[in-house]
């Protein structure tokens, strides 16, 4: 995973490597390092550190500040513990050669014993550093930086796995990429050329960007030169222009980004709708995104993502009759090729590797729905639904999934509305339940602000929690699981209540939290919710009901999206508990904000 930065210009490296890496470190943040040409010839000079920015900062010597060429990394562990001897940028044996990379080696084994059998002593666990020891063994004596693309060409050559890497050679001017899936994007500005994981990477003095496209290397220096696989020169892939952008992302007066972003689910809601609501009748949304009307839909997505991918599913089937399938991106085998299938990928961050992956096995057409309009899966995808929620820096999605309900549904309707199973007036019936859907959340919002935070003073002791709940109702009880394991580190069980009987109701104990989540139908949840007080375990009802212990704001009938309100109490529950336990709330550990390996 990781993501990597360089630079090349007339202007020091350190300030556009530095501010890179923080903008990147959503994409993980185990380690942090650079390499810096020292230009007289010399090799580069490296610095990593275990943990984040600020410790690498405190620890560069004075002499690196002028280098004007450098290469920086922010990683998320693969091979080999998050520790500074495995932090990037990794060198070979000679420490002529520095090089980052993001992605992952699959033969490293074999690599490795191969290297050590000609003499390599690699010192770190990393894949990483194999390849640096394979260009050492492909480079001349006095290398040009012509030599260089050609040694890392051949040191690729063979390789299985993925990767985005930027080189430095002791003594040569300029920085070498290669890529192969991993994504990879080099921009230019006025006085410098860089090359970054993403945008974001690229910084705002940098215009324009060029994907470097599969397979290819890139000699960036002077002039930026284009090369395919075997080293031969190519013309330059078409540019875009990265237009004015603000870089900066600001959490004002909020405790930390996670408390923002939860606040900002109305407005994000109502400017999403805004943008698509009027569009679905007659399915005309699909027509605006050039896609014509399918006859099933194959959801793909990972993680909260996927979640929003459940909804979305259940509204096709349940509105519109289309059979629509989710598949875990990263278990994508079953799923058959289909004809007249639609393939929609949810992913907040559009890097997701898996759903990359997956989307290569089939032929279909590609719908994108994602808050990274130009990230890699927004390039790959046939037609792109922006969720325009802001950049959501909170590694716990919570924006970005209520937006992406909101898509995905919006989608679901258009698709019914366009087959003709979703009728006029049921589709301005459930236009309006929308359309009210921003004043719920808000209202939600102060509603189970309170007692969010009284129900984690009561629960912060509590080794796990189950959440259950019944019909439209269980992908958020799964999003509420998820948001609370990964910000609390508790034990969490998401299950639909009718299952609690076929094994999980041996979890319960007395005093045993299990958050129901109340949705239709509700008679069937009150057998559940009984099931669970006759055992003595505490029932924590979200809901609209007087007796919930986290109230939300519903509509008087439950749409066929259910209980979506739900999410923000259950996102400020988690919140409020990993305050509690002085966990780092926009930071959970061991996560990355965009998981760019398989
Ligand atoms: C959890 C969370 C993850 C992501 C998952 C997919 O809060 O954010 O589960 O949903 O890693 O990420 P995207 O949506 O970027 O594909």
């Amino acid at each position: 995973m990781c993501g990597i930065v360089a630079h090349h210009g007339l202007v020091p490296a350190l300030p556009a490597l530095l501010d890179g890496l923080g903008r990147l470190e959503y994409r993980g943040y185990d380690s942090v390092g650079v390499a810096l040409d020292p230009g007289d010839g010399g090799p580069p000079s490296v610095h990593r550190t275990a943990g984040r920015l600020p410790a690498l900062v405190a620890a560069l010597p004075a002499d690196v500040h002028g280098a004007t060429t450098g290469i920086g990394h922010t990683r998320w562990a693969t091979h080999g513990a998050p520790v500074a001897a495995n932090a990037h940028p990794h060198r070979d044996c000679s420490g002529r050669v520095a090089l980052v990379h993001n992605g992952t080696i699959e033969d490293a084994s074999r690599l490795r014993a191969e290297l050590a059998v000609r003499g390599h002593g690699i010192v770190t666990e990393v894949d990483s550093e194999l390849v640096a020891h394979r260009i050492e063994d492909a480079l001349p004596a006095v290398p040009d930086l012509d030599a260089v693309v050609r040694a890392v060409a051949q040191a690729v050559d063979g390789l299985r796995g993925a990767w985005a890497l930027a080189v430095l050679v002791a003594g040569v001017d300029g920085v070498v990429l290669a890529r192969r899936s991993s994504p990879l994007l080099v921009g230019a500005g006025t006085d410098r050329h860089m090359a970054a994981s993403d945008e974001l990477g690229l910084g705002p003095e940098v215009t324009e960007a060029r994907e470097v496209p599969d397979g290819h290397l890139v000699a960036l220096a002077d002039e930026v030169r284009w090369f395919d696989a075997q080293a031969r020169p190519v013309p330059a892939p078409g540019a875009w222009s990265l237009g004015a952008r603000s870089t900066a992302v600001d959490r004002g007066s909020a405790p930390d980004f996670t408390a923002k972003e939860i606040d900002e689910q109305p407005a994000a809601t109502r400017r999403l709708l805004d943008g698509l609501l009027g569009r679905l009748h007659g399915g005309r949304l699909l027509g605006d995104l050039g896609l014509g009307t399918p006859e099933r839909v194959r959801l793909v997505a990972c993680g909260t993502s996927g979640h929003a991918a459940e909804v979305t599913a259940r509204v096709l089937a349940v509105e519109g009759g289309i059979p629509a399938r989710v598949v875990t991106a990263s278990e994508p085998d079953l799923a058959v090729p289909e004809p007249g299938t639609l393939t929609v990928a949810l992913s907040q961050s559009g890097e997701t590797a898996d759903v990359l992956a997956a989307l290569d096995r089939w032929g279909d057409p590609v719908l994108a729905i994602t808050n990274a309009p130009r990230s890699s899966l927004a390039r790959r995808a046939d037609a792109v639904l922006g969720l325009g929620c802001g950049p959501e820096v909170g590694v716990a999605a919570t924006k970005t999934f209520t937006s992406q309900v909101v898509a995905g549904v919006a989608v679901a309707l258009a698709v019914g509305a366009r087959a003709g199973a979703v009728s006029a007036s049921r589709l301005a019936q459930l236009e309006s339940v929308l359309d009210g859907l921003p004043a719920r959340l808000a209202t939600t919002a102060s509603l189970a602000a309170a007692p969010a935070a009284a129900l984690a003073d009561e629960l912060a002791d509590e080794p796990g929690v189950v959440f259950v709940s019944r019909g439209a109702g269980v992908p958020y009880a799964r999003e509420g699981a998820l948001k609370l394991e990964e910000l609390t580190y508790r034990r969490v069980q998401a299950v639909p209540a009718g299952e609690l009987k076929h094994g999980p109701i041996a979890l319960l104990g007395p005093g045993t939290p299990v958050v129901v989540v109340n949705a239709e139908p509700r008679g069937r949840l009150a057998v559940g919710v009984s099931e669970i007080t006759a055992r003595g375990a505490r029932a924590v009802l979200v809901g609209a009901s007087e007796d919930a212990t986290l109230p939300i704001s519903s509509p008087a009938e439950e749409p066929p999206w259910g209980p979506l309100e739900a999410a923000v109490a259950l996102q400020l529950f988690a919140r409020e508990m990993t305050v509690r336990l002085g966990h780092e709330v926009d930071r959970p550990r061991n996560l990355a904000k965009s998981v760019t390996v398989e």
